[in-house]
């Protein structure tokens, strides 16, 4: 595996709390730091969510607070999913560590200009701080080596029948992630939706008997009840953590090269990540979307991970 220098931009957010513990402790994994926005729930909650993560596994990284809106929509939560906190079912000690004083976009734009080498940017909620460094420092393209991202679908959406939650919030931002020109990485509801922590898998991690694992089994009970309650599953789809464990293993996916434009039009298909797998529209390719995930193989990751706390 390739030396990866990331930046992991997120909204925590049940899934993304598991896919910072992994990222946070992997070799070949460089967690520079972190940027919040809105998104399972307001800004102020996802970034508390995000320091107390940070704070409980001991990781000296910045966390960075990102833009309290999407680019064009008003903000619209998903505390059915993630509850009232964002981050429902755990009790962080007291929070004694607070935000870098500098805001999300302006640390995405320094972090990857001052770089030697080139940065991964990893998103795991709406891609609105990405999409703003974008068009503020248009020329950090050039030093982005991969957007890996958990977002969309070229199959049906969770939020409307065409779109994604992560895309949905902020389809604009996205468009314009989608048209910068960086390599990137898509992590759809297709494969996102078939890694689902099942009892069994939230028994086998209460095994591994540590701190991460106390985590991540008191996070899924109640990630669980809500999906349960919600979408009917018995065991929730654990999204966001598949952007990591590409990182760590890429043949945990395989991914299409295609031309995936998202779709602006504000009608029924509002946020769809347009997928063109079957290359009907012969456009230039501009994403690889995942079209397939190894769930043994992502189990034994995110079980790895916690292991090394
Ligand atoms: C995405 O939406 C959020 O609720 C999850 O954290 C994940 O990033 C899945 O649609
Ligand atoms: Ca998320």
């Amino acid at each position: 595996m390739d030396n990866r220098r990331i930046i992991l931009d997120c909204d925590p957010g049940h899934d993304d709390a598991v896919a910072i513990l992994l990222a946070g402790n992997t070799p070949g994994i460089e967690l520079l730091g972190i940027t919040v926005e809105s998104g399972n729930q307001t800004l102020e909650k996802t970034g508390r969510n995000a320091l107390n993560l940070v704070q409980y596994f001991g990781l000296d990284i910045p966390v960075c607070k990102g833009v309290p809106y999407p680019i064009i929509k008003d903000v619209e939560v998903c505390s059915a999913i993630h509850g009232e906190s964002g981050l429902d079912g755990f009790d962080f000690p007291p929070l004694t560590i607070d935000y870098d004083k500098r805001g999300a976009v302006e640390y995405i734009i320094e972090t990857i200009r001052s770089s030697k080498e080139k940065i991964t940017m990893v998103t795991t909620g709406p891609m609105t701080n990405l999409a703003l460094a974008l068009r503020v420092a248009p020329s950090i393209v050039e030093n982005i080596e991969e957007v890996v991202l958990m977002g969309g679908s070229f199959t049906n959406g969770n939020v409307s029948p065409a779109a994604e939650f992560n895309i949905l919030t902020d389809p604009e931002a996205a468009y314009i992630v989608f048209g910068s020109g960086c390599k990137l990485t898509m992590m759809g509801l297709d494969v996102t939706r078939k890694v689902l922590v099942l009892p069994e898998i939230v028994e086998r991690m209460e095994k591994v008997g540590n701190k991460a694992s106390d985590l991540f089994c008191q996070l899924m009970k109640v990630f669980n009840q809500n999906q349960k309650r919600v979408f009917g599953w018995e065991g929730g789809p654990l999204h966001d953590p598949v952007t990591i464990a590409y990182l760590i293993d890429p043949s945990v996916v395989t991914l299409q090269h295609v031309h995936t434009e998202i779709d602006i039009s504000h009608g029924p298909s509002y946020g769809r990540t347009n997928c063109d797998m079957p290359d009907y529209l012969k456009r230039e390719t501009n994403s690889f979307v995942a079209i397939s995930v190894d769930v043994q193989k992502y189990w034994d990751i995110i079980e790895a991970g916690l292991r090394r706390y």
